[in-house]
């Protein structure tokens, strides 16, 4: 892949719509996001989330992928249409890979929608953006992320032993990844 389409792809799975943030996510954002039991599992999430950040996030989040440098999608449910969580491809052109992250609003945890994003996420990737390679990871103490890629198909790859700064404390990386030709076998 040399570049993204010029327009941001919806997305659909069973129960959820991943599609492009706008300026009326903003209050919504602000309101799921501004939550530290997400920011503390993130290594970039600003805290408190306020509306400016919700704001400016979205602003960026636009301009990242006119740049072909991320790819944001608002995780909202199809049935309420609300926005449940987020969900990105951070891109790199060169190597044609990319490496994912997201999270989802508290009241949403542990109804398998993480990993319903993440599936199709992973397929858009390897299918429609021909990526060689997605990769993510997350803090030793946050397991539940590490069960929503491990059910995706990604497979641990090492550990960076306190890579990681968070409030004071050393945390170590647990790296995943799978491959675009690992993804096909197991699809076909
Ligand atoms: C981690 C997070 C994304 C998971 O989202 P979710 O929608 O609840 O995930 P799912 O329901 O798809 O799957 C979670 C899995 O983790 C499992 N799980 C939950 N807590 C766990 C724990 N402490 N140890 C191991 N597995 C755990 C669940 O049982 C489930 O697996 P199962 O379907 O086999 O039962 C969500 O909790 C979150 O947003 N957390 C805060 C932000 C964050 O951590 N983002 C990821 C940063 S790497």
């Amino acid at each position: 892949m040399n570049s993204l389409p010029t327009t941001q792809a919806t997305l659909e799975t069973k129960r959820l719509l991943l599609r492009p943030l706008c300026d009326a996510d903003t209050a919504s954002l602000s309101k799921i996001a501004n939550d530290w039991d997400i920011a503390k599992f993130l290594s970039s999430m600003p805290h408190p989330f306020t509306l400016e950040v919700a704001k400016s996030f979205i602003e960026s989040s636009n301009s990242a992928y006119l740049d072909n440098e991320n790819i944001v999608f608002a995780i909202t449910k199809r049935a309420s249409k609300k926005l449940i969580g987020i969900i990105e491809l951070d891109l790199n052109i060169k190597d044609n890979h990319a490496t994912a992250s997201y999270w989802i609003g508290k009241d949403y945890w542990g109804k398998g929608y993480t990993t319903e994003a993440l599936e199709e996420l992973v397929r858009f990737g390897f299918k429609e953006l021909n990526l060689h390679r997605i990769a993510s990871h997350h803090f030793h103490n946050n397991p539940a992320s590490g069960k929503v890629m491990q059910k995706v198909g990604l497979k641990l790859e090492g550990k960076r032993r306190e890579h990681f700064r968070k409030d004071g404390e050393y945390l170590d990386i647990l790296d995943y990844g799978i491959l675009a030709r690992e993804w096909s076998k197991n699809i076909l």
